[in-house]
């Protein structure tokens, strides 16, 4: 834990030769990079966050908006004394982050991965939805909404054949705060559009999805490829909303390859 302006921020640091900043997704926490850590700990220092209100990280009273989030972020790498450029790597909501991170803290990043997520803001139709799951969440609680969220996580294949997979992120789910979910539906409800700074991102991106993502449709994110120059994207078979988990060493390899160019570039 470490006091990041007013609160505590929970994270995860491991060593390596570049850093790597994981931001994760909605309702999720810092567990969700498991195989990250265990797999690419030579490659990267990865450090993981906790999102406010996520995981063992404090619920800071009142709301909050991504771009808070973003120098959220910023300031654990302030206080971690790293301030060379990063790899910044957002899974869906987290990449709605990596974007804000982008607009305030350009140069503080050194490549980009987009995974499981989109530019666009809600429609009015996905606004509708942030406010019905509020609703839920206060009428019926956090434990409620999680149970009817988890299949909506996983290709068919991970909820058919995984089950260990399916529980360990139901139990990531619940150690959300109800008031951080909260807090996070108002804030992506209310994000704004980041297509326009899509065709001026200048760094190396990678962008990875799962074919059977339910959240986000893969025609959304191959429109977002289109506007970001040199970037590559991967569609990753059998995997849904977390291709970092359902495919984790197909998606460690792609960020295996990404990070070795990137350390190439360096020499
Ligand atoms: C997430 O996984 O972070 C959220 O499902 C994204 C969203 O609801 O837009």
């Amino acid at each position: 834990m470490t006091p990041n302006q007013n609160f505590h921020m929970a994270y995860m640091d491991t060593c390596g030769p570049q850093t790597m900043l994981l931001i994760h997704g909605f309702p999720l926490n810092n567990g969700i990079w498991a195989p990250q850590y265990d797999d690419l700990y030579d490659m990267a220092r990865i450090i993981g966050p906790d999102l406010p209100g996520h995981g063992a990280s404090d619920t800071p009273a009142g709301s909050i908006s991504l771009a808070l989030m973003a120098q959220q972020c910023a300031d654990l790498l302030d206080n971690l004394g790293i301030t060379e450029p990063v790899v910044i790597c957002g899974l869906s909501m987290g990449g709605y982050i990596a974007f804000e991170f982008v607009k305030q803290f350009p140069q503080r990043v050194k490549g980009l991965i987009l995974t499981a997520t989109r530019a666009l803001p809600d429609s009015d139709t996905a606004k509708s939805g942030r406010n019905a799951a509020v609703s839920k969440i206060k009428k019926k609680g956090l434990e409620t909404f999680n149970r009817e969220m988890l299949p909506k996580l996983f290709s068919p294949a991970s909820l058919d054949n995984n089950e260990e997979l399916v529980g360990f992120v139901f139990d990531i789910l619940n150690q959300t705060s109800p008031e951080g979910a909260i807090n996070a539906l108002q804030a992506m409800k209310e994000r704004p559009d980041s297509t326009p700074i899509l065709e001026k991102i200048s760094v190396p991106t990678l962008i990875i999805h799962g074919e059977d993502d339910q959240i986000i449709p893969v025609d959304e994110v191959m429109e977002m490829q289109s506007q970001i120059p040199g970037s590559n994207l991967y569609i990753l078979e059998n995997a849904g909303h977390l291709p970092n988990m359902e495919q984790s060493d197909v998606f460690n390899g792609l960020v295996a390859e990404f990070l070795a160019d990137l350390m190439e570039m360096d020499e």
